[in-house]
């Protein structure tokens, strides 16, 4: 019997880590940490929330009193802290609220581990969820390795990182057996309908401009939400303490061809003559300090773990358009009240 705390459960990549390890480890007790904030929904677990090993516990990560008693009520053996403010663009409105989750909650999450583990480590592990945006942006060429140094440029990645060098300092000074892994873009059911593929397949929908930063020649490096929850599956189970692990989909795609491919999809789908959407295409004003590229040298955990991305883009692509499409209702629940205020903030006047 094991008890693990997974933060973050109710959220994109947070549901799809939930659903698998409640699924396939009906012997371990799952316990969904999540504050619910606007990305938090209950609604992407009710096919597993009747399940005797899950569990939801509502909470913020960054409230010190709060998290400590929970360490102490459940004595949590392992932690998979996915547990954040997600958002790029909302971190360069917001930077405090990405300090406040990201990095004080993942000190906070860490204290009390190492308060309750007192030294014992024996069976437990901390594991910390990254991206790779900590490393910053690459040119043409080039992808980023376990041993690249972190350059983050927006306020979200620099909290992240600022987490990520906390979970290593508590391995090195205090012996805590922390791992850590940094993933590329994921895509698939349940994103919030802020990043780009789901927003830009809710505007087609709707007939709505589809606002592409500055020359919409970003690269971005794009990976199945379900290739993730496999390898975070793994490295739970298998990485040894102080390792840090890349995770991508060797699949790079500037934004543009991207929309493009998409545009080519959801037109099909919608029974719309092709190319139809493309009209609905609009430049607008870049990020700023926007990265230009991102890319994932996948060979350590190919090599050591042997993971590698099982979904094909061009089946993954579509079964996420379809998802959409047929859960109308979940778009209908997330885009309704505060998302018409975000939608107006982040783009009125770009
Ligand atoms: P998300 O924004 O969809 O979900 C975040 C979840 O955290 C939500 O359920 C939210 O309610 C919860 N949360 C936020 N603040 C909290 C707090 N203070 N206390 C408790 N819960 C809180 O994010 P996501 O896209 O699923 O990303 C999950 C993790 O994976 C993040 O740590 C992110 O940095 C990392 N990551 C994401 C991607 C990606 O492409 N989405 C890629 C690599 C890494
Ligand atoms: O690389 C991993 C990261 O991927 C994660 O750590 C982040 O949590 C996740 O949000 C994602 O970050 P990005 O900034 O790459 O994702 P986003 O979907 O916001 O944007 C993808 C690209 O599309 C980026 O180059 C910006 C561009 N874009 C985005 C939006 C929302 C647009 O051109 N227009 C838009 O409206």
């Amino acid at each position: 019997m094991k008890k693990i705390l997974i933060t973050g459960g109710a959220g994109f990549i947070g549901n799809h880590v939930v659903r698998r390890f409640v699924n396939k480890y009906p012997d371990y007790e799952i316990y969904n940490l999540d504050s619910l904030t606007y990305a938090g929904n209950l609604e992407n677990l009710t096919d597993i929330d009747k399940k005797p090993n899950y569990h939801f516990i509502k909470g913020d990560i960054a409230d010190q009193e709060f998290i400590m008693n929970l360490f102490q009520e459940y004595q949590f053996d392992g932690v998979i802290h996915l547990a954040a403010e997600s958002h790029v663009d909302r971190s360069i409105k917001d930077p405090m609220t990405f300090v406040h989750t990201n990095v004080l909650g993942t000190v906070h999450l860490l204290n009390a581990a190492r308060t309750i583990w007192n030294g014992n480590w024996e069976g437990k592990k901390y594991y910390q969820i990254s991206t790779d945006e900590v490393y910053g942006a690459l040119g043409d060429t080039g992808s980023f390795k376990e041993t690249t140094p972190y350059n983050p440029h927006s306020p979200y990645s620099a909290a992240k990182a600022s987490a990520d060098h906390f979970v290593r300092a508590y391995h090195d000074t205090y012996g805590m057996p922390t791992v850590v892994s940094n993933c590329s873009n994921n895509y698939g059911p349940y994103q919030f309908p802020e990043k780009l593929i789901p927003l830009f397949i809710n505007n087609i929908k709707n007939n709505k401009p589809l606002p592409v930063y500055g020359k919409g020649i970003n690269v971005r490096d794009w990976l199945y939400v379900e290739d993730h929850a496999e390898a975070i599956d793994l490295i739970f189970h298998e990485a040894k303490p102080g390792e840090t692990y890349n995770i991508g989909g060797n699949n790079e795609w500037r934004n543009i061809d991207l929309i493009k491919k998409l545009i080519e999809i959801m037109d099909r789908k919608l029974g719309r003559p092709e190319g139809t959407s493309l009209q609905l295409i609009t430049y607008v004003t870049d990020r700023a300090g926007h990265d230009l590229r991102y890319a994932i040298d996948p060979t350590k955990i190919k090599n050591e773990l042997g993971w590698e991305p099982k979904v094909k883009f061009a089946e993954g692509f579509e079964k996420t358009v379809d998802w959409y499409l047929a859960n109308e209702e979940w778009f209908n629940h997330v885009t309704s009240g505060a998302y018409v205020e975000y939608y107006k903030k982040m783009y009125e006047g770009r």
